[in-house]
């Protein structure tokens, strides 16, 4: 076809048949609803068998399809297999479970396809909303910026950016051997790995990672803390940063803030706070006083799509000082250039905050579910989290099959099934068998980690669909599967 022709048959993307289209789309929208609403009757997890991966590797046609046929598709090789964090009985990781309300608003910020980085439209003030109600629900200073990002690993390395380039600003036209030495942050061994991943992508190598040991609860020994950055100093090095967790991984730990901050005071560090879940337990008065010095943080990173219950992606790094957070990534190319007028002239671009250009409108889920729940809600179902948490740990504690493996500081268990006198190594294998089985049985996904060296069942509950009921099912299943293997062995 030559351009003339083209032209004389100009396409697009858009349906033929509008009102067509239109009845498929309300049927999707009806489906979904009755999907989330049943969801309990289906199993937590289901195997893909080879039939969906045979189908998932099939060639793209030359030719589209009829949209009917692909959703046929969609509900029969898809739908049916899902990773489960919609179910009341996943717990795996710590993977939140979405609610209706944002599948709408996902729905509606997708027909909007607003690029959300630069200009005079909504999306762009509906983020600054979602962020100014953010630092508000957390305390944190109403001067400060913020950013909403994929996710808590991409807030935590964006965090430590800020600090890296704003430990001497000449790093970012000369990169970070201007300094002369090695520049060194800290965190303590409980951190999650997007630390030692901020380490290497920020040039620094993973050894720039100090580990700091923990104590019996598996918070950063402080003591340890301090040789550990006067060391450093001694030897030539440069401390940059601390980063405090509240909320570890593995056990859900709070390190000591206070301590920590005031560490950082002394030795000139950048104190930042991953937060990814636990900066959200702020919320509840429990945790209030605890969590009262993230307030104080250069920075907090935290995830919406964990304790906020919001599908993905969406995550939040906050920065005290805006001007230290502009000055670590704002570039003015011609072509963003902002205007007095038109759609240029807009608020400063949010381009100027982070490493991304390109950003998706994921603010108006944010902005629907807050809006439609209120903190209230939020408030009762982090304390329901931690609630069910206290429950399963007491009964494991009352069961002599059973043993805990950490303290039980937020809301995460981690537990496994024991035979009194059994060899470690036997114990390991035997509580992998029984996690195997609880997923392949369909009973529960607890996740798994090793708590000195034992293999641990591990449950991280940010489920807003869990009732104490699933957490019975879950020790039940537990103990008759531990049984089961023990009688056959
Ligand atoms: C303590 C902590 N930090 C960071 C992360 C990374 O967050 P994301 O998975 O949203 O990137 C996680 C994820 O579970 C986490 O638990």
């Amino acid at each position: 076809m030559d351009y003339k022709t083209i032209l004389e048959e100009e396409i697009s993307l858009d349906p033929d048949d509008w009102e067509d289209v239109k009845d498929l789309g309300q049927r999707m929208v009806g489906d979904m609803v009755d999907y989330l609403r049943f969801i309990s009757n289906e199993p937590v997890w289901r195997k893909p068998g080879a039939e969906m991966k045979e189908f998932l590797t099939r060639h793209l046609n030359d030719q589209g399809q009829d949209l009917e046929t692909i959703y046929h598709q969609f509900k029969q090789h898809i739908l049916p297999f899902p990773k489960g964090n919609i179910h009341p009985r996943f717990w795996s990781w710590v993977q939140g479970t979405g609610s209706l309300t944002a599948v709408f608003a996902d729905m509606l910020a997708s027909t909007m396809n607003s690029n959300v980085a630069i200009g005079v439209h909504a999306a762009l003030y509906v983020e600054g909303q979602v962020i100014g109600w953010c630092k508000s629900m957390l305390g944190y200073a109403p001067e400060s910026s913020g950013i909403l990002l994929s996710g808590g690993s991409m807030a935590n390395i964006t965090g430590l950016i800020v600090a890296r380039n704003n430990f001497d600003q000449r790093i970012r036209k000369e990169g970070i051997q201007v300094i002369g030495k090695p520049m060194i942050f800290y965190a303590s061994e409980a951190t999650h790995s997007c630390q030692q991943g901020a380490a290497e992508v920020m040039g620094l190598g993973s050894n720039a990672l100090r580990r700091v040991p923990v104590d019996e609860n598996y918070k950063m020994r402080i003591e340890v803390l301090k040789e550990m950055i006067k060391a450093d100093l001694s030897a030539g090095l440069a401390p940059f940063a601390v980063v405090a967790n509240v909320g570890t991984v593995n056990t859900g730990a709070i390190d000591p803030l206070e301590e920590i901050e005031k560490i950082c005071l002394e030795f000139k560090l950048w104190f930042h706070v991953d937060g990814a879940f636990g900066a959200l337990a702020k919320l509840i008065p429990e945790y209030e006083a605890q969590l009262k010095f993230i307030e104080n943080a250069d920075s907090l990173a935290f995830d919406l799509h964990k304790w906020m219950y919001l599908p993905y992606e969406i995550g939040c790094l906050l920065v005290k000082d805006k001007t230290k957070h502009r000055l670590s990534f704002a570039q003015q190319p011609e072509y963003l250039i902002s205007h007095e007028r038109g759609l240029p002239a807009g608020p400063d671009p949010i381009n100027n905050y982070g490493m991304e250009l390109s950003r998706g409108f994921k603010a108006l889920k944010a902005w629907f579910c807050f809006q439609e729940h209120g903190l209230e809600k939020y408030r009762r179902l982090i304390r329901q989290n931690i609630a069910q948490c206290k429950y399963l740990e007491a009964a494991i504690l009352a069961s002599p099959s059973l043993e805990l493996m950490a303290p039980v500081e937020l809301n995460i268990v981690c537990f496994r099934y024991t035979i009194p006198g059994m060899d470690p190594e036997d114990l390991n294998v035997l509580n992998k068998e029984i996690l195997m089985r609880l997923h392949e049985q369909a009973v529960a996904t607890p996740s798994y980690t090793f708590i000195k060296n034992n293999y641990t069942i591990r449950v991280a509950n940010v489920n807003h669909r869990s009732k104490k009921t699933d957490f019975d099912a879950l020790v039940a299943g537990v103990i008759r599967i531990g049984d089961q293997l023990r009688s056959e062995r």
